[in-house]
C-alpha cells in the first residue's frame, strides 16, 4: 500500500539484505521503519507488538528463522529459533504454520545452505500472503457490490473490528482487501472502525489505513456497534481471525464475539476473511481448544496516545489500586458467522464448507 506516495509492505528486505518492518507501536502519530537484525529482535518485535496481526506474525517469524540461520545454521540453532519464536504469542496459528514451513524447508539441507534457503522461503511466505489477500479481495468484492446495488446512491456501511488491514498482513489485509477492491471500483463505502480497546488497533491502525487511502470512515467506541446495527446503519460486518477451527469457529480480537451476537440479533451479515494458513485443521471446538492470550493488565489500566503538548506516552485511567484483566482474543462460534471469505472463495463456516474449498486438507484429516 502507498504511504505518502511510496509503496510499502509491512515487512521486506532492503537492498542491503536487511529485514525491515514498520514499527506499528508509533502509528498513527509517527511512521517509523526499523531493522530486525537478529532472531531475538524478531521475537521481541512479535512479543511486544511492533508487528502484529496473524499473517504478519507468521511472516516475521519466518524472517526470524532466516536471521537465526545467518548467525548459526546448526540443527540446534534451528530448533532453538523455532522454540523462541513459537513462544512469543499463543493465539495466531499462522506463527506455528510459518515455523513448520521453515523447518520443513531447512531441516533436510546441509547447514551451509540453510541461510540462503531460509531467506528464499521467508520471501515466498511473504509473497504468498500478498497473493492470498488479493484473492480474498476478489472474492469479497461481489458481496459489497451486491449491497451497493440493493441501495443505489447510498454508501455501503461496513463495520470492522481490530486491524485486519494491510498492516496486519504483508499487504492488502484480509478484512480490508474487499474494501480496498470496492473503493478501487468506485463503489461508495463507509467504514465503521471499532476503536478496539485496550490496544486500540482500530483507532490507531485501521483508522490510519482508511485515512491514508482516503476511504470515508468513522471511529466508534467498541460498544456502539450493536446500537448502529439496531438502527440499520451497518450493512455488513467483516473481521479477520487469528485462528479458525476445521468446523469454522473463529478466534479474533477481544470483542469480536459481541459484534457477532449483535449482528445475529439484527440480521446483519457477519463475514470473516481469512487466509488458509489461519485455519487450524487440528482443532474443532474453538471455545474449548484455542489458546487465548492473556496480556498485561497495564494495557487496560493505561491508554497510550499523543498529549496536547505533542509528547507521546501513556496515562492511567483508573485508581492506582485497580488491576486490569486483559484477555486479548475471544471465540465466535461458527453458528454466528454468515460465511468465511478465503483465497479460494466463500464458504459456510462449517466442516463441509471448509472441506469443500480445501479438499486436500479434509482428505488428510479423514485419513488421520
Ligand atoms: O493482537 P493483534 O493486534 O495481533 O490482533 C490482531 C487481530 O485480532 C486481527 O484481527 C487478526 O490477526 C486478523 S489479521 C488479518
Amino acid at each position: 500500500m502507498q504511504v505518502n506516495g511510496t509503496p510499502y509492505r509491512s515487512i521486506w528486505r532492503d537492498g542491503t539484505g536487511a529485514v525491515r518492518v514498520i514499527d506499528q507501536r508509533w502509528l498513527p502519530h509517527e511512521f517509523r521503519v526499523v531493522e530486525l537484525a537478529s532472531c531475538a529482535e524478531a521475537a521481541e518485535a512479535i512479543r511486544d507488538m511492533w508487528v502484529r496481526g496473524a499473517p504478519l506474525i507468521g511472516a516475521t517469524a519466518a524472517h526470524g528463522v532466516a536471521l537465526a540461520m545467518t548467525e548459526d545454521p546448526s540443527d540446534t540453532s534451528l530448533a532453538q529459533a523455532c522454540a523462541t519464536l513459537a513462544a512469543t504469542r499463543p493465539t495466531a496459528v499462522n506463527l506455528r504454520w510459518a515455523l513448520d514451513a521453515m523447518r520443513a524447508a531447512l531441516a533436510p539441507l546441509p547447514p551451509a545452505r540453510r541461510a540462503e534457503a531460509a531467506f528464499a522461503r521467508a520471501a515466498e511466505i511473504a509473497d504468498e500472503d500478498v497473493a492470498i489477500n488479493a484473492a480474498i479481495g476478489d472474492h469479497g468484492l461481489p458481496l459489497i457490490r451486491a449491497l451497493a446495488t440493493r441501495n443505489p446512491g447510498r454508501p455501503v456501511n461496513i463495520l470492522t473490528h481490530c486491524n485486519a488491514g494491510w498492516l496486519a498482513t504483508v499487504d492488502w489485509g484480509t478484512a480490508t482487501a474487499p474494501i480496498y477492491r470496492a473503493v478501487g471500483e468506485g463503489i461508495p463505502v463507509h467504514v465503521w472502525v471499532d476503536e478496539t480497546r485496550p490496544r486500540n488497533q482500530g483507532a490507531q491502525l485501521t483508522a490510519w489505513e482508511m485515512a491514508s487511502a482516503g476511504i470515508p470512515h468513522t471511529l466508534i467506541v467498541d460498544n456502539a456497534g450493536g446500537h448502529l446495527m439496531q438502527r440499520g446503519e451497518v450493512d455488513m460486518v467483516i473481521t479477520g481471525t487469528d485462528r479458525t477451527t476445521a468446523r469454522g469457529d473463529v478466534a479474533n480480537k477481544i470483542g469480536t464475539y459481541l459484534k457477532a451476537l449483535a449482528a445475529h440479533d439484527c440480521g446483519v451479515p457477519f463475514y470473516v476473511a481469512l487466509p488458509s494458513p489461519t485455519i487450524d485443521w487440528s482443532l474443532k471446538d474453538g471455545l474449548a481448544e484455542i489458546p487465548i492470550e492473556e496480556r498485561s493488565g497495564a494495557e487496560v489500566t493505561h491508554v497510550w496516545g499523543r498529549a496536547a503538548d505533542g509528547t507521546l506516552g501513556a496515562v492511567r485511567i483508573c485508581p492506582e489500586a485497580t488491576r486490569g484483566g486483559n484477555p486479548a482474543f475471544d471465540v465466535t462460534p461458527a453458528r454466528l458467522v454468515t460465511a468465511l471469505i478465503t483465497e479460494r472463495g466463500i464458504c459456510p463456516a462449517t466442516p463441509e464448507g471448509l472441506a469443500g474449498l480445501f479438499p486436500e486438507r479434509a482428505a488428510v484429516l479423514r485419513a488421520g
